[in-house]
């Protein structure tokens, strides 16, 4: 449909009408033509004359389900505009994907491209048109639950997955079949609570927000997202959802952004707890003077907007631009053309977890585990070896992690049956060993029976699906008593113990370290992830993951993070005296740095070469290291760029991951890796808000982590 036929459609709209394009609720009404409403909804309170008028429905799926939505629903709508189904596809529809977290830690932005191609495959022929995600929030507090939903701690890594993830659920203009919208949250600063806990204050300078935090959003805008979701959070006092400056003057104005803000869940009637709006009323026209066009499962745009715009509180144009944006997403979809879109029951069967969905989700499960440790344990040398697999996750526990909406835990793969396929099935022993939280003794006798049998201890430990995700935020990092009291009876026995690790979030691993020889953080992995976990610890794979989020020593270092700034006491300057920045019980650094993972195979780095000593302002420098694979097994390396400004306007960190490359070598290979530095790379955010580059002294590094210490300089001139 043209613009011009959007704007006629407007105009025969009843205000009721338009606001109801405003406003999403369950899709409950329209499972029978009655539009009968009993369960939450009724619970909620939803006024009657939303239902025939509302815009969007979220969290329904399935081909024939959202098929009878839209028909039953457009019967009785009397200018016929369809409905759109949004929901949480976060980490894949049916086929799950390991959690973001765990695909940021493949540093692989193809494979993050695949996950959402994949999942907008599934979600299309599903009848699902718009997903929330992605979720590009950056996290520097494991505490915080929802560190899974997100690729991690560093801006520019974020940056490249949100394009990836808006790329592969998009497709170019939705030209490629199976594409859904993709819906960017959540804005902004949401993955900085204080203290960790989830909804809380988040508190920043306004320079810090727009340094650290908004880029990622903002590179989900340039890729083109059609939408994006207000956060719970006040940013500087005023909660997203009914925060001007944020959703008009930046959003819109100053990034161009012309798509829909749609506010989370309930959050416009929680401007009355944050306490900025009186009553439900005021909500509505705060909300809606900060350009929020979509209300998400609560009514006070329909109860007060037409009341509101009569008293000359909202403008009505406001609400046409508003219902505009919906009435444009609609037609980017093609839903005026066909309500249904890519809803098909047959395409449903035939490509919904489907075998080569299935092979995808295993690839990326295996490059997003990371290796911790390994004291020459692995990979397991499974011919002459007995196996005691041992632990929670071995067999039943959810691998799939939070908001796997669709997934069915019990379809994933599991390590035991997945190692039996791949050796001799007399190699592999089972004992459950211990619950996730409770110590069984007669349990515990048995794993340890198992063990005694065996040459080598594997251990699948880890945190329940629940513990991590929305409104799971905790104030101890560590692995359950029950896991940890397992872990130290079977080390006791003196065998070699390889913990794999199933979470959503860094943890405290200064224990679980002392107690095994290797280590492998698995995340949740998703369906294929017990395929996955066998590959590598046989050798099949080769780890290629690296952290995508610091892992502290203690709960009690958090916030740790690799670009923290010096301070003007810096621990290095004098490590043994008093009156410098460090605790009196714990060391600065965390135990697993940012960028840190190992492999089965050794990289060696030459010597970094610069092009030139200095850039100029259209000039550029190109940096180059050779990377050799001395050792035995092929593998991939994430070959990391990092810069430090060494003076600048305001203090800079002590470390900034500027780019990255993942390349592959065979025993013996040789390869050169070459970056190219330019003065936007080493632009900040000054104290006028505005981004510039300083001149100066700069210093590169380049190497497999964020610890990387042997730096070139070079000097930026303007000019
Ligand atoms: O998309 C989510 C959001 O991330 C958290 N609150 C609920 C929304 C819709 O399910």
């Amino acid at each position: 449909m043209k613009n011009s036929k959007l704007v006629e459609l407007l105009n025969k709209m009843t205000v009721e009408e338009k606001v109801g394009q405003l406003s999403q609720i369950s899709g409950e009404p329209y499972t029978s033509e009655n539009f009968v409403v009993t369960g939450p909804l009724a619970e909620m309170g939803i006024p009657d004359k939303l239902i025939p008028v509302a815009g969007s429905v979220l969290g329904a799926a399935g081909a024939e389900a959202n098929r009878n939505l839209q028909d039953n629903y457009l019967k009785k709508s009397r200018l016929k505009i369809p409905l759109i189904f949004m929901g949480d596809i976060i980490h894949g529809f049916k086929t799950i994907f390991p959690i973001p977290l765990g695909i940021g830690a493949t540093w692989n932005t193809y494979l993050g491209q695949t996950t959402a191609r994949v999942s907008a495959i599934e979600s299309a022929v599903s009848g699902v048109h718009v997903t929330f995600s992605p979720m590009v929030d950056l996290v520097r507090d494991p505490r915080w639950g929802r560190v899974l939903e997100t690729t991690g701690e560093d801006k520019y890594l974020n940056e490249r997955f949100a394009e990836a993830f808006v790329n592969g659920y998009q497709g170019k203009n939705y030209s490629d079949p199976y594409t859904i919208a993709s819906c960017v949250k959540h804005f902004a600063a949401y993955g900085a609570p204080e203290g960790g806990r989830d909804y809380n204050t988040v508190n920043m300078s306004e320079r810090q927000l727009r340094e650290d935090y908004l880029s990622s959003y903002k590179a989900a805008v340039d890729a083109g997202t059609e939408l994006v979701m207000t956060a719970f959070n006040t940013i500087d006092g005023i909660p997203s959802t009914g925060n001007k400056w944020l959703l008009d003057d930046v959003l819109r104005k100053e990034w161009g952004f012309d798509g829909v803000v749609i506010s989370d869940w309930g959050a416009v009637k929680e401007l009355i707890p944050h306490g900025v709006a009186a009553d439900e009323k005021e909500a509505a026209m705060k909300a809606m003077n900060a350009t929020l066009d979509i209300e998400m499962m609560t009514f006070t745009y329909i109860k007060h907007l037409e009341e509101l715009i009569n008293e000359g509180k909202v403008s009505e144009d406001l609400l046409d631009e508003a219902v505009l944006r919906i009435l444009k997403l609609k037609n980017k979809l093609g839903l005026f053309e066909n309500p249904h879109r890519e809803a098909d029951v047959e395409k449903e069967k035939e490509l919904v977890f489907c075998q080569s969905h299935r092979k995808k989700a295993q690839q990326v499960a295996e490059e997003s585990m990371v290796l911790l440790k390994n004291n020459d344990v692995l990979p397991l040398k499974e011919k002459d070896q007995k196996i005691a697999l041992i632990g929670p996750f071995t067999r039943d526990e959810n691998m799939l992690g939070a908001w796997s909406w669709r997934g069915e835990p019990d379809t994933a793969s599991n390590i035991i049956d997945s190692m039996k396929e791949m050796i001799s099935p007399e190699s592999v022993l089972y004992a459950e060993g211990s619950t996730l939280d409770h110590t069984d003794e007669n349990m515990l006798d048995e794993a340890k029976a198992t063990a005694k049998k065996a040459d080598v201890i594997v251990l699948a430990l880890g945190e329940s699906a629940e513990m991590s995700g929305e409104a799971a935020s905790v104030t101890d990092i560590r692995l359950p008593e029950a896991q940890m009291k397992l872990l130290k009876q079977l080390k006791a026995l003196n065998k070699p113990v390889v913990t794999v690790l199933f979470n959503g979030r860094p943890l405290d691993l200064t224990e679980v370290d002392k107690y095994s020889d290797a280590i492998l953080e698995a995340w949740y992995p998703g369906t294929e992830g017990g395929e996955a976990v066998a590959n590598i610890l046989l050798g099949n794979t080769n780890p290629s993951g690296k952290l995508p989020m610091s892992f502290p020593q203690n709960v009690g270092q958090i916030p740790v993070y690799y670009n923290h700034f010096s301070t003007g006491r810096p621990v290095e300057s004098a490590p043994d005296q008093k009156y410098v920045s460090k605790y009196l019980d714990s060391s600065n650094y965390p135990k697993y740095a940012f960028g840190y993972g190992m492999s089965y195979t050794t990289f060696d780095y030459g010597k970094m070469k610069l092009s030139k000593e200095t850039m100029t302002d259209n000039d550029t420098i190109e940096a180059s290291i050779t990377i050799t694979n001395n050792g035995l097994y092929k593998g991939k390396e994430v070959v990391q760029l990092y810069v430090r400004d060494l003076v600048g306007e305001v203090v800079r960190p002590k470390k900034e991951l500027k780019n990255f490359k993942k390349i592959e070598l065979k025993p013996g290979q040789t390869e050169t890796v070459t970056f190219t530095l330019s003065k936007d790379m080493l632009s900040y955010v000054h104290p006028d808000q505005k981004v510039k580059t300083d001149p100066g002294e700069f210093e590169v590094f380049i190497g497999g982590n964020s610890l990387v210490k042997k730096a070139e300089k070079f000097i930026y001139k303007k000019g």
